[in-house]
């Protein structure tokens, strides 16, 4: 008998149940009809009356032990019980980690509400493209070194079929289908056959705007630029354009913006110039109007195009390009503060 009441003793010290239903089981094989307790308590008959005393008492002992231990499983299971309404206050709170937006989706969804306030809609095409709608409609020359091997990714060396160098082939699409006036910008990722460094990068991305309409003009263009920089960059910021060349523009510039870090004074991010260059930009060529089906004597309009990973720099001082791409959760923490 006392090796019985022994043995239940062990199985109460082993109990640790997971939920309700093992609590159940534990009390029905302890305490129900044929549970070992109860087989106990019917076979105390038999003891022998010298030692009825001290079976009786242990008996009893087990059974309120074993009637506390199920009581007490039943509030400590409670307190871990997602269905209880019951809080313990001593329990450690466990935090959901936040995630963080990418530096490079900050700085387009910036450019987006930025674009947004001047009347321009979003417009977006694919990156695998065809060469009329990154070069031929762009009017580059067949023999312009951007349509080299060394620029371009070519799909299955079938020179017609290329990863887009630039976001303009999705302007070429928004004039075949949008109605006139057009006023649009376009992100996307962009390809071009490059040695990956710090400095340069076969993947970027690129934000693109177009504005077609009667009248448009290059004070229109330079004011949409001035306003744009000094929303992204504050508002001391000034801006110079410097005369360029793109096949797709006429008259080309490109623009640089005061040099946040030391105010225009000079300083290594901005090589003591005091400016940074951010973007091209242009009037559209009459000509690329005309291979679109615009007519160049009644309509004109402004492009330019700016890369992300630049602004992205320019702003969080992001030094290598390769940062963007590799996903290291180190750098993407960094930006868990910015939305
Ligand atoms: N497409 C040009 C580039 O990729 C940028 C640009 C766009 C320049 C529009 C002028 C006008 O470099």
């Amino acid at each position: 008998m006392k090796k019985r009441i022994e043995a239940v003793n062990k199985e109460l010290d082993c109990f640790s149940p997971s939920n309700n239903d093992e609590i159940e089981q534990f009390r029905i094989s302890m305490l129900g009809k044929k549970g070992q307790i109860t087989a106990l308590l019917n076979d105390f008959r038999d003891v022998p009356p010298s030692d009825k005393k001290e079976i009786g008492q242990l008996i009893n002992i087990l059974k309120n032990r074993t009637i506390e231990l199920i009581e007490n499983s039943k509030i400590s299971y409670k307190n871990i019980s997602p269905k209880s309404e019951s809080i313990d206050l001593s329990l450690q709170q466990e935090f959901i980690e936040l995630g963080s937006r990418h530096p490079i989706s900050l700085v387009k969804n910036e450019l987006f509400t930025i674009f947004q306030k001047l009347g321009f809609s979003l417009s977006e095409g694919p990156e695998i493209e065809d060469d009329w709608h990154v070069f031929s409609a762009l009017n580059f020359p067949k023999e312009h070194p951007a349509r080299d091997m060394q620029d371009t990714f070519f799909i299955e060396k079938n020179p017609d079929i290329l990863l887009r160098t630039h976001t303009s082939s999705v302007q070429v699409r928004t004039m075949e289908t949008q109605k006139l006036p057009i006023r649009v910008i376009c992100p996307g990722r962009v390809f071009r056959n490059e040695a990956i460094s710090a400095r340069a990068h076969c993947i970027f991305h690129q934000v693109e705007g177009l504005y077609i309409d009667k009248g448009v003009s290059f004070a229109d263009l330079k004011q949409t630029l001035l306003f744009f920089s000094r929303e992204l960059f504050g508002p001391d910021t000034n801006i110079r354009l410097r005369p360029s060349f793109f096949p797709f523009t006429e008259p080309s510039a490109e623009m640089d913006v005061s040099c946040k870090l030391c105010g225009g004074k000079g300083c290594s991010v901005c090589k003591h110039t005091g400016w940074l260059e951010i973007l091209g930009c242009g009037m559209v060529d009459p000509t690329v109007l005309e291979l679109n089906g615009i007519d160049s004597k009644v309509y004109s309009g402004y492009a330019f195009g700016m890369g992300l990973e630049r602004i992205a720099m320019l702003k969080y001082g992001v030094k290598d390009l390769r940062l963007y791409f590799e996903n290291d959760i180190r750098f993407l923490n960094i930006f868990k503060n910015y939305l």
